[in-house]
């Protein structure tokens, strides 16, 4: 008796690495990003801030991630003794090709987000749903899902789906538990064009 269910803790052992750790790293490929890039030095070294890059346009579209134009006002020349920053100029600014940046918080092209509704008439923060992206010093690793082909970041770090922060998955399940808190209608059509 003693001993079987020694064989069951053993087993269920297995079973939870298999789980646990080996799915998950099966199941995500792992791609770094073009160049790394660090919000802290510019929001603070710099002194910019947020819209200075993530501006909304005059007709209330959101630009998103800035285009190569917008670090060649200040770096056409290398300025600093970073080896990213060189890989930018050498790579990007002098051959005038711009930055294939990963997304994480891409979405899939059948659902509609608008940074004007969240940001401009919700009024909410960039931290409720990216978390503290924009004080970060590192671009972390962007994750795949294999089977989805989407960012790990929808489903959110664990693979239970349980979430350890508000900003750790944004599946539509996410979307519409805000929008029940504020009375805004989950109709299908409003997020899948
Ligand atoms: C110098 C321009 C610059 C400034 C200033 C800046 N960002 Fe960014 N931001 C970028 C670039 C470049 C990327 C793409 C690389 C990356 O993911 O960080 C980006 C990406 C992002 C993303 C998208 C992450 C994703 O892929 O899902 C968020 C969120 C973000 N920034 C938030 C902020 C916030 C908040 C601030 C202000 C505290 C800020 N940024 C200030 C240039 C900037
Ligand atoms: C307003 C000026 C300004 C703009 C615009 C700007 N940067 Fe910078 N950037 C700086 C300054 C200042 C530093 C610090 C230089 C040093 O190392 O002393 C810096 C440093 C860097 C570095 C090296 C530090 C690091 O992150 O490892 C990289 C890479 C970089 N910038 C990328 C970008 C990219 C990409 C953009 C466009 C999205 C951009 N910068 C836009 C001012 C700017
Ligand atoms: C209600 C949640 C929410 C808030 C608040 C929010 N975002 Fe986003 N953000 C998203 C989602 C969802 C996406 C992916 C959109 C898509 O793929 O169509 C995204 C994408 C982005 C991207 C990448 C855009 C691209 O297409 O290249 C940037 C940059 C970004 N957000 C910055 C910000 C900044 C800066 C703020 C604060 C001013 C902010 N976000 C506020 C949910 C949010
Ligand atoms: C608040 C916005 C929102 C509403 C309302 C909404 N969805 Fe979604 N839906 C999403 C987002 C975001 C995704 C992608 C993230 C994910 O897979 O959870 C998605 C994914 C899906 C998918 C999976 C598609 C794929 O490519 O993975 C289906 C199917 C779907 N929705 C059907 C529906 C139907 C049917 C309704 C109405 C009953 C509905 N949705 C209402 C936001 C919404
Ligand atoms: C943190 C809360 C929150 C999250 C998370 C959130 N929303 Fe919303 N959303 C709102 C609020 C509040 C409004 C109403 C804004 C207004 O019109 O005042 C709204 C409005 C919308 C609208 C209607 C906007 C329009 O122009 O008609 C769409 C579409 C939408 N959200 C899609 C999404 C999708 C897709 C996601 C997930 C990827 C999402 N939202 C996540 C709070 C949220």
């Amino acid at each position: 008796m003693k001993f079987q269910f020694l064989w069951f803790l053993a087993g269920l052992c297995v079973m939870l690495f298999i789980g646990w750790i080996v799915f998950p790293y099966a199941l995500y490929e792992r791609r770094e990003q073009p160049l790394q890039f660090s919000h802290k030095v510019h929001t603070e070294t710099a002194g910019m801030s947020c819209d200075n890059c993530h501006a909304f346009k005059e007709d209330g579209r959101f630009t998103g991630i800035p285009a190569l134009s917008k670090c060649m006002e200040c770096h056409t020349d290398v300025i600093g003794t970073s080896p990213h920053e060189r890989t930018l100029v050498d790579e990007y600014v002098k051959q005038n090709r711009e930055i294939p940046w990963l997304v994480y918080a891409r979405q899939p092209q059948n659902a509609y987000f608008s940074h004007a509704s969240h940001v401009k008439l919700a009024g909410l923060n960039c931290d409720r749903c990216h978390g503290p992206h924009g004080t970060s010093d590192s671009l972390r690793t962007y994750a795949r899902n294999r089977i989805s082909g989407y960012s790990r970041d929808i489903w959110g770090n664990s693979i239970s789906g349980i979430k350890t922060a508000s900003w750790d998955g944004m599946k539509m399940d996410d979307c519409a538990d805000c929008h029940n808190q504020h009375n805004v209608p989950n109709t299908c059509l409003k997020c899948h064009k």
